[in-house]
């Protein structure tokens, strides 16, 4: 069934009662909208319930676009989850534009941009490879106002600090400091040639802080959407996200891949997005109908720029200058074979041999993974996971014993097809995808076990897959 949506009035066919999951599935405009340079309709996600259509409207009405949107329409009542959370982000946003107001005395746009998880594909975006990340309905909000000079001012609601730049300024110095993740934004639109000004932000952070979530993507990133907004300008999610990157790596200091930033770009909800992080072009790909991915924290907390991230990094760096030298066309351990690996594994210290051999395996289990959503074949993912996980503790050691024993106990419960370590490492989440109906009970479950075996307690986030950033409020 297909719905049509054009100049700013919705034709609905099909009379259903109640609200039904439209898919937006195809964007077209006469207009040069930087809005629309990649976005999907701003502030919509790219499945609305028909109030949120409404709103869709009335946004492109107000800026003279002329657009069409066409929807793809599923037969299915919301069952109140996808309402609900769009109800609490409109709440969230709110609150914020309030907070704003009596903070700066001006009324604010807010924006958001999600944390994410990764299903599979770990240490793989630094080397070419590919990822294979969900966006999480857990968001980072930034309210944003224009000043008449050129300062950034920033206020964090989490920390409650408060800290500013002159973008004049090109020797910006905050490495370490939370407002790296801001001002080093500010600092690379200017550096990516975009004329941003002044401005006054509010920043409140709901995605969890050294859990390997992405926090830091999900600030960088919605502020970079509000500081781009309160300028008027607008980029493509693609170089947005390459602008939060160069943020984090050079101001921030580490030297992270590009796939939280795309992700918390381009997320889509009900969906995870297979990346290629030499092209950058993706796939989605639906989620399972029956099985749910869940994520528990084992609270132990990762650092990248302290831990052995940057370290990982230069092994795989010095993997592929030797195997560059030994094999033509290599440019990164994305052009090698586990056979080529072997065939040179003399050239390699025992320690870098392994590094490489986790990154050239786990990207064949991204490619597998792909043809598992696509089959809608969650065995086969679940064993993905596991070997994922074998594979980040023995040969690229970036977890640690507390997240070991959760991959452990969350594959001996029940309708369990599949456990690892997500993000980063040294600490921080798994994610384990689990039959739906038993959901609620491996949660509970696995933290009661978790916090007799560690005597530590376990946050489950039994998440829904959501769209990347956005104008939270229209
Ligand atoms: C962190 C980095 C990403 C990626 C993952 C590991 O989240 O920010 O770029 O390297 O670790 O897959």
């Amino acid at each position: 069934m297909r719905s049509e949506f054009a100049g700013g009035r919705a034709d609905k066919r099909g009379g259903h009662a109640g609200p039904i999951l439209l898919h937006i599935s195809r964007v077209s405009s006469n207009a040069n909208s930087p809005f629309l340079a990649g976005w999907s309709a701003p502030g919509v996600g790219r499945s609305a319930t028909c109030e949120r259509v409404g709103a869709c409207a009335i946004y492109l009405k107000l800026n003279e676009f002329s657009v069409n949107l066409e929807f793809e329409t599923e037969a299915k009542s919301l069952a109140g989850s996808d309402v609900t959370s769009s109800n609490l982000v409109l709440q969230q946003a709110r609150i914020l534009q309030d907070q704003f107001k009596e903070l700066y005395g001006q009324n604010a746009r807010v924006y958001c941009a999600p944390g994410r998880v990764n299903l599979i594909g770990e240490h793989t975006d630094y080397n070419d490879g590919f990822v294979m990340p969900v966006a999480m309905d857990m968001y980072t909000w930034v309210a944003a106002a224009p000043r008449e000079d050129t300062q950034v001012h920033v206020y964090s609601r989490n920390l409650s600090e408060h800290a500013e730049m002159d973008l004049r300024d090109t020797n910006l110095q905050v490495q370490g400091h939370w407002s790296a993740y801001v001002l080093g934004v500010a600092a690379s639109l200017r550096l990516a040639g975009q004329k941003v000004c002044g401005a006054n932000l509010l920043v409140e952070g709901k995605v969890p802080m050294g859990a390997g979530l992405s926090s830091s993507a999900s600030v960088e990133v919605a502020a970079g959407f509000a500081l781009l907004a309160a300028s008027g300008l607008s980029v493509t999610p693609v170089e947005l996200a390459t602008i939060c990157q160069r943020a984090e790596n050079e101001f921030a200091g580490a030297r992270c891949g590009i796939m939280d930033q795309m992700m918390a770009c381009c997320g889509r909800a009900n969906y995870a997005l297979m990346l290629d992080c030499r092209s950058l072009e993706f796939q989605l790909l639906p989620l399972f109908p029956d099985a749910q991915f869940v994520v528990c924290n084992s609270m132990v907390k990762h650092d990248h720029a302290a831990s052995g991230y940057n370290a990982r990094r230069a092994d795989c760096e010095t993997a592929t200058r030797i195997l560059s030298g030994e094999i033509p066309g290599v440019r990164a351990l994305r052009d090698l074979t586990l056979m080529d690996l072997e065939r040179f594994s003399q050239s390699l210290t025992e320690v870098v041999y392994r590094r490489a051999r986790h990154v050239v395996s786990e990207n064949g289990r991204v490619l597998a993974a792909r043809s598992a959503l696509e089959r809608g074949d969650p065995e086969l993912l679940g064993r993905l996971m596991r070997e994922s996980h074998r594979s980040l503790r023995d040969d690229y050691e970036v977890s640690c014993p507390e997240v070991d024993t959760l991959v452990e106990l969350a594959c001996e419960q029940d309708g369990v097809y599949g456990s690892r370590i997500t993000g980063g490492g040294f600490g921080g989440c798994t994610i384990s995808l689990v039959q739906r109906s038993q959901v609620e009970e491996f949660g509970r479950s696995l933290a009661q076990r978790y916090e007799q075996a560690t005597g530590k307690k376990s946050d489950i986030y039994i998440f829904q897959a959501s769209d990347g950033a956005r104008e939270a409020l229209q």
